[in-house]
This record gives structure tokens, sequence and C-alpha cells, in this order.
């Protein structure tokens, strides 16, 4: 099989997702290729790829499950016949259900998955007091899609058709494990600290950040990625909540062991 052009799909707050999806797209050569970046509102593009397009999705693992709102921005693309490489990112506990829910989104769109993989990012509750996973993914993974990537290719071009390909095995569980449902809080700005300088704003995947006066978080749009407390440049923005303190010590207690990525054809 001959592929005409590769498309990078990512939903991806703290860009671990990207980067990987971006590792294993280059590790194909010569190929014409674009991306669709589905974090942010009103950047959504709906688009149906053809059966000569390649297309690497990528998008992080949230409570064992893909991500909620990376469940509803993949609505907007649809395959046909076209062949997918799936990729999950999580941050060194466990990504559980989250893999075959995301083969599962593709068959239902009619995607042909011929790849998968899980990967490990940075986890997004990660501190420079208490980090997990930090620095992920660093060049090992980097490297690691990037063979993936050149390994995938190969295999298509070895493909006479796609009729031969069998629903892709991957590790998980159906019924899938219950969504916990959103988190019931923000993270908590320090207005003090807090100069308005708006940066935090483009970063929410839920457009869940205004400015009057304070700077607000709307409770109903945020997803709890962290994507603002990264990117506060005065640190004016943290993870304060007693639970989420408490899941913060405990990942960083229990997921120090490196993790490593897991591939699957
Ligand atoms: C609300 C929430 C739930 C998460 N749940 C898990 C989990 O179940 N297992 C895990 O290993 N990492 C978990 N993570 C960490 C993310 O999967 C990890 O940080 C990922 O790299 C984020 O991807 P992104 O950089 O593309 O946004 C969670 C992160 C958030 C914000």
């Amino acid at each position: 099989m001959n592929i005409s052009k590769i498309w990078r799909v990512s939903f991806s707050p703290t860009k671990t997702s990207k980067k990987v999806v971006d590792a294993i797209a280059s590790g194909i050569p010569g190929v014409e290729r674009d991306s669709l970046d589905l974090t942010y509102p009103g950047k959504i593009e709906t688009r149906t790829f053809t059966p000569e397009e390649l297309v690497v999705i990528g998008v992080p693992v949230y409570a064992g499950r893909v991500a909620p709102l990376a469940v509803q921005r993949l609505k907007v693309i649809k395959g046909n016949m076209t062949p997918a490489v799936l990729v999950v990112l999580y941050g060194n506990r466990e990504y559980e259900d989250a893999l075959i829910e995301l083969r599962d989104i593709a068959v239902t769109a009619s995607f042909l998955p011929v790849a998968a993989s899980a990967f490990i990012g940075e986890h997004s509750f990660s501190s420079s007091q208490m980090p997990i996973a930090p620095g992920r993914p660093d060049s090992v993974d980097l490297a690691s899609a990037v063979s993936f990537g050149r390994k995938v290719f190969k295999e298509i071009g070895q493909l006479q058709d796609f009729s031969s390909l069998f629903k892709l095995q991957v590790p998980g569980n159906i019924p899938y494990k219950e969504s916990t449902g959103p988190i019931p809080i923000t993270p908590k700005v320090n207005q003090t600290a807090c100069t308005h300088c708006g940066m935090c704003i483009p970063t929410c995947p839920g457009g869940a950040i205004t400015i009057d006066n304070d700077l607000i978080m709307d409770v109903e749009r945020c997803i709890f990625c962290c994507a603002c407390i990264k990117t506060c440049p005065e640190n004016a923005v943290s993870i304060d909540a007693p639970p989420l303190q408490e899941k913060r010590l405990w990942l960083h207690e229990n997921c120090a062991e490196r993790k490593e990525s897991e591939l699957y054809f």
C-alpha cells in the first residue's frame, strides 16, 4: 500500500502526546505531512481522511480512560478505510482501558488501526517538589517513537491491501472501567502574584479562563489538565486542594519506577 500523506492528530494540553505523535510521524520519511490539533476550542476542523492517508492519533489518559474532552473532540474526524496509528500518553501510573477505548473510537469512525502504543509523559500533576515522570517523553522515548513510526511504515508498505487486517488487539477491558466524572474544583490562583498577562488563557482546552479584575476559572469547563499551571510565568496557579495534593504525593511516592513504552502491531 502506498501512503500519500501523513496526518499528525492530537489532543494534548501539556504537549506530551503531541511530542510523541510528531516523533512517530518523523520516523516516516519522504511523505507529505500535515497536522490537526484538536486541543483548543475554536480551532477545530471537521475532516474525513482518505484510504491513501495515514493518521497518527495521540491523546492523554485521564483516570485510566481517554481524556473525556479528547473523546468529544475526536468526533470531528472520520476515516474511510484510513490506516491509523494510535497513541495514548500516560503519567507513569497505568493506562488501563484507554488504549482499547481509543481503538474502538477509531474503528467506529471508520479508521483501520494498524498499530497502537502507550507512551509515558510527565504527569500533569508533577511539580519540582513532587516530580512524577519528569521530563518525559525523554530522548529514549522519542527514539522509540521514531523507530516505531519507521517500522509501521515499512509494514504498511509490504501490505497488498488492508483487507487482511484483523481488529488490532491491545490491552484493556470491555466494558471499560467506569469514568470518575469531572473534578469539581479548579487550580488555585494567587491573585496577588497574578499579573493578568493572559498567557494561560489560550493554553486552556476547555476555554475555562477569563480575566475580570481577577483571573477566573470556570469549574464547569476546567478539565484539570494543568496546562495553565505549567504556563504561568509567575507561578501564580497551583494545585492546592487537599484531595489533589494527596493524589500528587501518592503518585510521586508510588509511580517513581520508570515504565517503558509499549508497542502493538
Ligand atoms: C485529570 C487527569 C487524570 C489523569 N489520569 C492518569 C491516569 O489514570 N494514569 C496515568 O498514568 N496518568 C494520568 N494522568 C497524567 C496524564 O496522562 C499525562 O500527564 C499525559 O502525559 C498528559 O498528556 P498531554 O501532555 O498530551 O496533555 C492524568 C492527568 C490528569 C490531568
